[in-house]
């Protein structure tokens, strides 16, 4: 029968609800599981039938077989009689890195994790120059950006039928948006930075040290990824200017608990900043820009008039606005930017065009 075989590693917050809507598809692709994989257990078949998904959790955790390397997967992949997909549901580095083992072999790769992207430009190189050519695998990651919105697959497509990006700059951590959203709306306040960091920890926002989400990082690696698409060759997500929120004296605090006790003692530097800002007609964000014509990439706090479409973002959406030269009145993608269900979307979606394209 035509199809493709899978192989899933990572059954966490997006894996599972990946799992949920690949086997809620109802024959609109033909597919097999044949590798299921956590880091302590695996489910493999031996013959490529499909993996019994109904009870995947329980087996998963009941398997005694041995985790199995990048490579031992992609080797078993390789031997598939049905064009193969892997579909990386973790964030691990050791196996982004690995992505070209995979595409080299013809093996396609579906994934939310940002790492292969937006690491070392050698690491991007190396699955570029390969995925979609004849006889190699290819790769798509739409959900590293924006989870599912509709954004790096559209973006691809307006550059690869001619178009030129001008400028692209968002809200790309629904933490930080939600953070400043409270902090800086348009209707005065006078509400604490340091209180709403706290609040969105408490509803479960931030990682668990909140200077995780702060130091500007993860807004750096899908900033670096955007920017590769555009055509600037970013050397690595630490390669350009990242402001970061977290005070130099709180850097090396030992705990994420003892950062939040001692943040109110800089709430004074965001409070003036605020101030300034309101002044002026305007609200805080925090603003990840790539700007194709000069070649620069940065990430940090911007000013942005009431009337802006950032200022009047609400919740943890993300926002993304990109100018280019077919839409010199920017394209504005706006929504949940984070999510089991909309990043399990988001890859479910690639796994379903990387089907359509192989499947014989
Ligand atoms: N959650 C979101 O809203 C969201 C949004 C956009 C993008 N993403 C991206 O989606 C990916 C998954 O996020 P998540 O929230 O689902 O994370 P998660 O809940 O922590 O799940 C990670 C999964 O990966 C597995 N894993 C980790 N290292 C592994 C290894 N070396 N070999 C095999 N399995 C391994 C874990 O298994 P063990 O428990 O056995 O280690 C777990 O099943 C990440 O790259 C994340 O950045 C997530």
């Amino acid at each position: 029968m035509a199809g493709v075989n899978i192989a899933i590693i990572g059954a966490g917050v997006v894996g599972s609800e990946l799992i949920s809507q690949l086997t809620s598809l109802k024959g609109y692709i033909e597919y097999n599981v044949v590798i299921l994989a956590e880091s302590k257990h695996v489910l493999r078949s031996e013959d490529y039938s499909p993996l019994n998904m109904s009870s995947w959790k329980q087996n998963l955790a009941a398997s005694s077989k041995p985790p199995m390397s990048p490579a031992q997967i992609a080797d078993f992949m390789k031997k598939s009689p049905l064009p193969a997909i892997l579909v990386d549901n973790t964030s691990n580095q050791t196996i982004a890195n690995s992505y070209p083992i995979f595409i080299k072999a013809g093996i396609s790769v579906a994934t939310p994790n940002k790492k292969a992207f937006s690491s070392d430009i050698k690491l991007w190189n190396s699955i570029f120059d390969y995925a979609g050519k004849p006889g190699y695998g290819l790769c798509y990651h739409e959900s590293s950006v924006g989870a599912g919105l509709p954004l790096i697959s559209p973006l691809k497509e307006m550059i690869l039928t001619g178009d030129e990006v001008l400028k692209i700059e968002g809200i790309f951590s629904g933490t930080l948006s939600y953070i400043f959203n409270e902090f800086s709306a348009v209707k005065p306040s006078n509400t604490k930075f340091s209180d709403v960091v706290k609040i969105a920890k408490q509803k479960g926002y931030t990682e668990p040290d909140p200077r995780d989400d702060l130091n500007g990082l993860d807004v750096a690696r899908k900033v670096t990824i955007l920017a590769r698409i555009s055509g600037l060759p970013v050397e690595s997500a630490t390669s350009f200017p990242v402001q970061s929120l977290i005070p130099k004296e709180l850097e090396s605090v030992s705990s994420g608990d003892e950062f939040l006790q001692r943040l109110p003692e800089f709430d004074d530097q965001m409070e003036s900043l605020k101030a300034e800002a309101a002044k002026e007609g305007k609200v805080l964000r925090f603003i990840g820009t790539v700007d194709v014509p000069s070649k620069k990439t940065s990430v940090k706090i911007l000013k942005y008039d009431f009337s802006h479409p950032f200022a009047s973002l609400k919740g943890s959406d993300n926002v993304i606005s990109i100018k280019t030269k077919r839409y010199p009145n920017p394209l504005i993608i706006q929504g949940a930017g984070a999510g089991a269900a909309v990043t399990a979307m988001g890859v479910l979606g690639d796994v379903i065009k990387i089907a359509q394209r192989i499947a014989h």
